[in-house]
């Protein structure tokens, strides 16, 4: 059976009163629809966790720098539904804009620090937007837990931050990244990509995979980076917009994986911005 579908405030709040009056865990799977088995995994491990699990889905205008890319955004709620339906979860929260950004709101939430760099850098204003809904989200649906994918690993951690920062009591759980078979990272965005593009696309995770093997071997990390970022653009990529190993925890820039650390990626393909990070 697909979920029941709730899209005000004052619906949530008197579908969830009796669950909080009865101390039972929430877990929420906050997404923008366009639902795969990236997110049914997050569903899934919200469903393993908790006794109610809610998925909201709002594409949310804030965190989008781009309107042409708002605009693109693939919206496909009655599938999402569907896809949802063998989960067994409690709620579909789908609010139109007005339950998020009431007339008059005026209020943002920034991280400073973490989100500096890698997509903070390239996407002026587009944590603040994440931080902020993802708050509000938090507090409207009165989440204990809250579950989202380490494909989005710089999002992951803001919103860790924010959590903690603003004494949001909610447990942040990170997922791992669940790739189609030829190794592209599940995402919504993948719907953008034409037939060509497509097949092209994994090409991204196999470069970062062979600087991974490089770096296992010893060699330095700038001569592999030099390497992948060439053959990309052989293989149609337009644009890297960086490949660097970080820190895990602060996102600190590493020459070499020195500390727990990942390699994230981020390049263009027909169009298209891929983003994607391993574990080194
Ligand atoms: O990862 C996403 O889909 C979005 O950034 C999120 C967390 C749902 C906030 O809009």
């Amino acid at each position: 059976m697909t979920p029941p579908v709730l899209r005000t405030l004052p619906d949530l709040r008197a579908a969830t009163a009796p669950w909080r009056a009865r101390a039972e865990s929430i877990g929420v799977v906050p997404t923008m629809g366009a639902l795969h088995d990236g997110h049914l995994s997050l569903v899934e491990a919200a469903r393993a966790a908790c006794d109610r699990v809610i998925v909201t889905i709002f594409v949310n205008p804030r965190q989008f720098n781009d309107p042409a890319d708002l605009d693109d955004y693939p919206r496909t709620e009655a599938a999402d539904a569907a896809k949802l339906a063998r989960f067994g979860i409690d709620l579909l929260y789908v609010p139109d804009a007005e339950q998020i950004y009431p007339p008059r709101f005026a209020t943002s939430v920034t991280v400073a620090g973490l989100t500096d760099v890698l997509c903070g850098a390239h996407r002026p204003g587009h944590f603040d937007g994440v931080a902020t809904v993802v708050a509000k989200l938090f507090l409207q649906t009165g989440a204990t837990d809250a579950f989202f994918g380490e494909k989005d690993f710089q999002q992951l951690q803001v919103v860790r931050r924010m959590a903690v920062d603003l004494d949001i009591p909610v447990a942040v759980h990170g997922c791992p990244t669940i790739r189609e078979i030829d190794g592209l990272a599940m995402s919504s965005r993948n719907l953008l990509l034409s037939d060509r593009a497509r097949t092209r696309a994994p090409r991204l995770h196999a470069e970062m995979e062979e600087i991974a093997r490089g770096l296992a071997q010893g060699r330095a990390f700038d001569a592999l980076r030099r390497e992948a970022v060439a053959r990309l653009e052989a293989a149609g990529f337009t644009r890297v917009d960086y490949l660097e190993i970080r820190a895990n925890d602060d996102l600190g820039l590493l020459d070499a994986p020195t500390r727990p650390a990942r390699l994230f990626a981020a390049a263009w393909l027909a169009g298209v911005r891929l983003i994607d990070n391993i574990p080194l």
